[in-house]
């Protein structure tokens, strides 16, 4: 299988690579030898993989067909690049550039990217017959990250721009709520639950709809369930502006949830901060849906859902998914993953996977 490599965002640690892998798992692609690095995740797969993540990815940015791995200094590079055959990416006629992005600072003493961009387009114009450099509109761009002191090169594949995401974003949305999730998080977490074309998703917290709005824009069917009455109506003015039109929204309890059977569950609880509990505690709402949405899941089907680690003002810190982690598995659910994400001193959320057994 050839090799491949993704740029990602730095936004967060693990969601990134994470979803790349979840994406290719949904699409049914076959992946080998993944390997992360700070913003790159290198595996072997068809090059046809590329387009669902291009499609459905909130946290990638670029991927590649990787031409080779090196050591960050010139004179590894150049022997390694001097090895690598480009003719077998590069026809005659054809023009390209190339980008070196630089991850952090890694490697800032030993490399100069642009002193490093015009060595490598030398030696491949070079190595090559009838190419030519265009920096401004070339037809290939072969793009190296320097990161963790290796270069990476390959030549890219596809561009993916954030632009829509903020279109989507919680402010730019008519119905606005201060509990409301960012849109690329959203997104990543459909993606981590599997979610793709026709498979139906609820989320039991529906709040302003951003989850039911993103797995929309991947093909999924959506059912959104809140249990106050404004939130329904402010998710259904947000997917009307989006010309969304949901499988249903009810105004119910999460609790006991009116529905026979979905294939997904993407949802992010209340944490009685920003949005209210309704006489409830999160622990216990949490727990309470994990067994009601565990009927509606076949065997090997995911929930992905947002949980708190709190640490109030004693410095006491209350860890749900590790608190609950016992009852979760005697519900049927195992533990696929958990990533980390920063909101402030006294609140993470941790994005959990769970798979029915
Ligand atoms: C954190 S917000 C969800 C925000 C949502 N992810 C978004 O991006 O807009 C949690 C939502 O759960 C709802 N809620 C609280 N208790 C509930 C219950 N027992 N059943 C259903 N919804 C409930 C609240 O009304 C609130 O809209």
């Amino acid at each position: 299988m050839p090799k491949l490599f993704f740029l990602l965002s730095g936004e967060n640690e693990s969601l990134p690579a994470a979803e790349v892998k979840a994406i290719l798992e949904a699409e049914g692609y076959q992946y080998a030898n993944a390997q992360e690095f700070d913003q790159v995740l290198r595996l072997e797969a068809e090059v046809g993989s590329v387009q669902p993540v291009q499609v459905r990815s909130a946290y990638t940015r670029v991927c590649a067909l990787e031409l080779f791995v090196s050591n960050a200094n010139l004179t590894d590079i150049v022997k390694t690049a001097s090895e690598t055959d480009f003719k077998a990416v590069l026809h005659p006629g054809e023009s390209f550039a190339v980008r070196i992005n630089r991850i952090k600072n890694y490697a800032d003493e030993a490399i100069n990217t642009m002193v490093l961009e015009g060595k490598l387009g030398k030696q491949i114009l070079d190595s090559t017959e009838g190419t030519k450099v265009s920096l401004k509109n070339p037809e290939k761009t072969f793009l190296g990250i320097i990161t963790n002191e290796k270069l990476i090169l390959g030549l890219k594949l596809t561009d993916i721009t954030s632009k829509t995401f903020s279109e989507r974003r919680p402010r730019k949305k008519p119905f606005f709520h201060p509990s409301a999730m960012p849109s690329k998080m959203a997104r990543c977490m459909v993606n981590l639950a599997h979610g793709k074309a026709e498979s139906l998703v609820l989320d039991p917290f529906c709040g302003t709809g951003t989850s039911l709005i993103e797995a929309t824009y991947i093909g999924c069917r959506a059912v959104g369930v809140d249990a106050q009455r404004r939130m329904i109506m402010g998710t259904r003015k947000n997917l009307r502006f989006f010309n969304i039109a949901a499988e249903g929204l009810v105004l119910a309890d999460a609790r006991h949830l009116p529905f026979f059977k979905v294939d997904l569950v993407v949802t992010d609880p209340p944490y009685g901060r920003s949005s209210s509990t309704l006489k409830s505690t999160t622990k216990q709402l949490v727990q309470d849906v994990l067994a009601s949405t565990y009927g509606l899941l076949s065997v090997g089907q995911r929930i992905c859902i947002a949980l708190p680690i709190m640490v109030n003002q004693h410095g006491e810190i209350d860890h749900m998914a590790k608190d609950l982690a016992g009852y979760i598995e005697g519900l049927g659910y195992k533990t696929i993953e958990s990533h980390l994400v920063f909101i402030h001193r006294s609140l993470t959320r941790e994005i959990m996977v769970y798979e029915k057994k």
